[in-house]
């Protein structure tokens, strides 16, 4: 118990010092996350008007809010679609249809296919990342369950060409990971924006071009689905869609 009071004085004290919390809180950013994307966006261009983007681990929003002020907006209204999923309760953003739900429950992603309605996407993006529990192996394997869903999901709803950014962690299975993107993708980025503390071991792995013939057909009803990398998801459960 001891060192409890006093790691939760430095994280205060850190947040309180970080120029990217306090930018975020000038600009109306919801989390200092908003910088790690604008980053990754300035340098690949990314987001453009008029894609259907789904974003993974959308809560609180701030990425979300970079993707709307990149589409754009046409007389008041979004110049293109975004599908954002948590299974977090997030405040609502004008123009965003958001899902609260988990990704590891098949009966979620079935109805995000459902939204999708069978017109694939351009750009799936994903900051989903487990509660961690402090051991490596553990929080690692549980990121990896979420980076191959993410990569599954992308595989049945991209469009070819389309792109795929996740959040992973650096460690014991990252380089699966990496092969993984690579047969999936043309070319495969790892980025680590300025906005990711140097000390985590948080990355970001960016598949662009999605190969054709990669696409895998969405395997609706299956109850289970088994990604590219082995991991098998899940438990039903319910979803609320508002939009
Ligand atoms: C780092 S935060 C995302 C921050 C967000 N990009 C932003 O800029 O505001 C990670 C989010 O992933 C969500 N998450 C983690 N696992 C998830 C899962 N299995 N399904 C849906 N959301 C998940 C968490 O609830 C959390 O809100």
């Amino acid at each position: 118990m001891a060192g409890k009071p006093r790691f939760n004085a430095n994280w205060m004290q850190r947040h309180l010092n970080d120029p990217y919390v306090r930018k975020a809180q000038q600009l109306g950013y919801r989390s200092r996350a908003a910088f790690k994307l604008a980053e990754i966006d300035d340098q690949d261009k990314l987001i453009r008007p008029g894609m259907c983007i789904v974003e993974l681990g959308a809560a609180p929003g701030s990425w979300t809010q970079v993707v709307c002020e990149r589409l754009g907006r046409f007389e008041g209204r979004v110049r293109g679609r975004i599908i954002a999923v948590d299974m977090l309760p997030m405040e609502a953003l004008e123009g965003v249809e958001f899902m609260l739900g988990d990704f590891r429950e098949e009966h979620v992603i079935e109805k995000l296919e459902q939204m999708l309605a069978r017109r694939p996407c351009d750009l799936v993006i994903s900051d989903m990342a487990p509660n961690l529990s402090g051991v490596g192996s553990a929080d690692a394997a549980r990121m990896a369950d979420l980076v191959d869903l993410a990569l599954l999901f992308a595989r049945e709803q991209l469009r070819t060409g389309g792109c795929l950014l996740v959040k992973s962690f650096q460690g014991t299975g990252f380089s699966q990971q990496v092969e993984a993107f690579k047969r999936s993708f043309r070319r495969v980025h790892i980025r680590k924006p300025k906005a990711s503390r140097e000390e985590s071991a948080e990355t970001y792995l960016l598949g662009k071009g999605l190969i054709a013939g990669q696409r895998v057909p969405a395997a609706v009803g299956s109850g289970t689905r088994t990604g590219p990398l082995g991991h098998t998801a899940r438990a039903r459960s319910t979803c609320v869609v508002r939009g």
